[in-house]
């Protein structure tokens, strides 16, 4: 790493975060947490410090990143809010759950016959609060999973959200190695990232991140 370059502490959240209904069941997504493990280990590659908040998800951690296994995602909000603080930059590649059951069955729900009715309420927003607890110093970075006006909706989140950095990706992206993605600072223009792999993805993402944080 150069000497001009600062080591960064950096948090990546990533996987699927899982909201029980019962003891055996939970409501989730197809995410594989690829991006995630892809950006920690791009930001270890460069020098940096890395923390890595994860849900369930069936890949080998990087073994040289601080590694906080979580479920939920009120247990993901709770590793961040401790770990955030002392971060210079979170990056939240995770696709949490926006919704929880409104009870979580102590027993096996049983089958019966006819419609079984569940209730959910939202779940808090990580990155939008990390957005309004932010200092100057802290670089945000968000995703925005959108199955239309992709830029419109992601431009709203990176506002909304008060965000430094958004990725922004189409449905096809879940699960798969590689993936096409668009990236935009608030001041900057979109920038789209050619289709390839989410390991290249991430070091371009965090080429990125570096350069924001020499101008801020
Ligand atoms: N996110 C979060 N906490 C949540 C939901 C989402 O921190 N409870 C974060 C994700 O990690 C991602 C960003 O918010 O970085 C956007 O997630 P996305 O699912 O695209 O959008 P939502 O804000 O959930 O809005 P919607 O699902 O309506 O598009």
């Amino acid at each position: 790493m150069p000497a001009s370059k600062k080591k960064l502490k950096i948090i990546v959240t990533a996987g699927g975060t899982r909201e029980y209904i019962d003891p055996v069941r939970f409501l989730s997504n197809a995410s594989s947490g690829q991006m995630g493990y892809a950006l920690a280990r791009a930001a270890l590659k460069a020098g940096h410090r890395v923390t890595l908040i994860s849900a369930p998800t069936a890949l080998t951690a990087p073994a040289k990143a601080k590694l906080l296994r979580v479920v939920s995602c009120l247990d993901m909000f709770r590793a961040v809010k401790k770990e955030f603080p002392r971060c210079d930059c979170l990056i939240m590649a995770a696709a949490v759950s926006d919704y929880t059951p409104v009870k979580t069955e102590k027993r096996k729900i049983k089958k019966k016959t006819g419609l079984l009715t569940l209730q959910f309420k939202p779940t808090p927003d990580i990155l939008a609060w990390a957005g309004r607890h932010k200092k100057k110093s802290q670089i945000l970075v968000g995703f925005a999973l959108e199955d239309k006006n992709v830029k419109k909706n992601a431009e709203s989140k990176l506002q909304k959200k008060n965000l430094d950095l958004i990725v922004a990706n189409k449905p096809d992206a879940i699960a798969a190695k590689q993936s096409a993605v668009l990236l935009k600072s608030p001041s900057g223009p979109w920038q789209a990232l050619p289709y390839q792999s989410k390991q290249r993805t991430a070091a371009c993402i965090l080429r990125m991140i570096e350069k924001l944080f020499v101008e801020n």
